[in-house]
């Protein structure tokens, strides 16, 4: 990244984004820490907050009235750490932006430095982390959450492109161009923003990174839990397991479980309510479930892969073409069992394991990973 020969008058040099959900008591304290940590930068600073119920958004603002610097955006009806930093971003007009934690957990006095590196021009990328020498995660809440970091952080690894010590980190400062190019393929979901960042550029980032020292949570408190830990710890268990017996695999048959029970009550109520046919009302109930369970799926079993847009309705037609088939050797394998003498219940069983598998190979493939 080139920097431009003169400097930009009137947009600030900096962005400073912090996504932010019920930090209230931590805005003005933050503010002010960047205030001294930048001195002499032309800075600004974008809460992007979620409507927080502890009034986050009213706080800033009450700032901005007399702080220029202090800009604050107010999204209502959504949520998300991923989503937050990226309209933050895309509302700068400054030569960089970074990303910092709005619980003063972040160490805002790296900025200085992490901008001087990527003036340089020799990086395109500077991040903030806690496993280089020099930095601690010992602000980490307990040990479960450092072994749960530690192990999401390698595994990570193994997949990035460039290499990044803390590729879980929430801060982070990059070129606002270079964040612009980005934008348009980052999935948006999640809190996996930096990883999604170095995985999206067509070519790998020239990456410095800068040690610091996680700090404890004062105020409020840490919104990624249980679920964003429960998905850490089915990512491990899937790398844990792989090749035995996939997470996802477990999770899908648990899925169809769910199917089968939706698909009884639909066929029920189809026979009993509206006095469909038979065939009518297993037909009716057949596609209600795949659609239930394709709904599923999508938010569950492959919930990191989540499929959205015009990419749904195709997920979801595929998922319906593979079932259809999953269905008809199901059936198929447990006739021809039955009638070899094969006692029903152990026909059944194999016909609906046999579909199952058949299902969950094939949709991985074809309706999940088409991308
Ligand atoms: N707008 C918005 N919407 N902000 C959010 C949301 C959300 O849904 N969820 C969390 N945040 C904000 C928090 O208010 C905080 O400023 C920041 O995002 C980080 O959230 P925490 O809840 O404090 O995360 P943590 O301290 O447990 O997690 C740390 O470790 C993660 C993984 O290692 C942070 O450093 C993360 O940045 C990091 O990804
Ligand atoms: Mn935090």
């Amino acid at each position: 990244m080139i920097e431009p020969p003169v400097a930009t008058r009137g947009a600030p040099m900096l962005t400073v984004v912090v996504p932010c959900y019920n930090e209230r008591p931590n805005v003005a304290p933050l503010i002010a820490k960047l205030d001294a940590a930048l001195h002499g930068v032309a800075w600004e600073v974008v809460y992007v907050d979620d409507n927080s119920p502890d009034g986050t958004a009213a706080e800033v603002r009450r700032i901005a009235q007399t702080d220029p610097r202090v800009r604050c955006i107010r999204r209502v009806g959504r949520r998300g750490l991923s989503s937050a930093v990226i309209e933050g971003a895309l509302s700068s007009s400054a030569q960089y932006v970074a990303v910092i934690d709005g619980d003063l957990q972040h160490d805002e006095t790296k900025l200085p430095e992490m901008l001087g590196a990527l003036r340089t021009g020799r990086y395109d990328l500077a991040v903030g982390s806690r496993h280089v020498a020099g930095g601690d995660d010992a602000g980490l809440a307990n040990r479960w959450r450092h072994i749960l970091s530690d192990g999401g952080m390698k595994m990570a690894q193994y997949f990035l492109p460039v290499r990044l010590t803390d590729p879980m980190s929430g801060f982070f400062m990059l070129p606002r161009p270079l964040f612009e190019n980005l934008a348009a393929s980052l999935t948006g979901q999640g809190f996996k923003i930096l990883l999604d960042l170095a995985l999206s550029s067509p070519a790998p980032l020239r990456v410095v990174e800068v040690p610091f020292v996680f700090r404890e949570r004062v105020a409020g408190e840490s919104k990624l839990d249980p679920l964003v830990l429960a998905q850490f710890v089915g990512l491990l268990l899937d790398k844990v397991f792989d090749g035995l017996l996939p997470l996802r695999f477990i999770s899908f048959a648990l899925v169809g479980a769910l199917g089968v029970l939706v698909h009884l009550v639909v066929l029920t109520a189809a026979l009993k309510l509206l006095g469909l046919h038979f065939e009518a009302a297993q037909a009716v109930a057949t596609v209600v479930a795949m659609v239930f369970n394709f709904q599923l799926n999508n938010d569950i079993t492959y919930r990191d892969q989540r499929l959205r847009g015009h990419r749904l309705w195709r997920g979801l037609l595929v998922f319906i073409v593979v079932c259809g088939f999953g269905a008809v050797a199901n059936i198929g394998i447990a006739n021809t069992l039955y009638e070899t003498h094969t006692n029903w219940t152990i026909a059944g069983a194999i016909g609906a394991v046999i579909g199952v598998v058949w299902n969950y190979a094939v949709s991985a493939t074809l309706v999940w990973r088409a991308r």
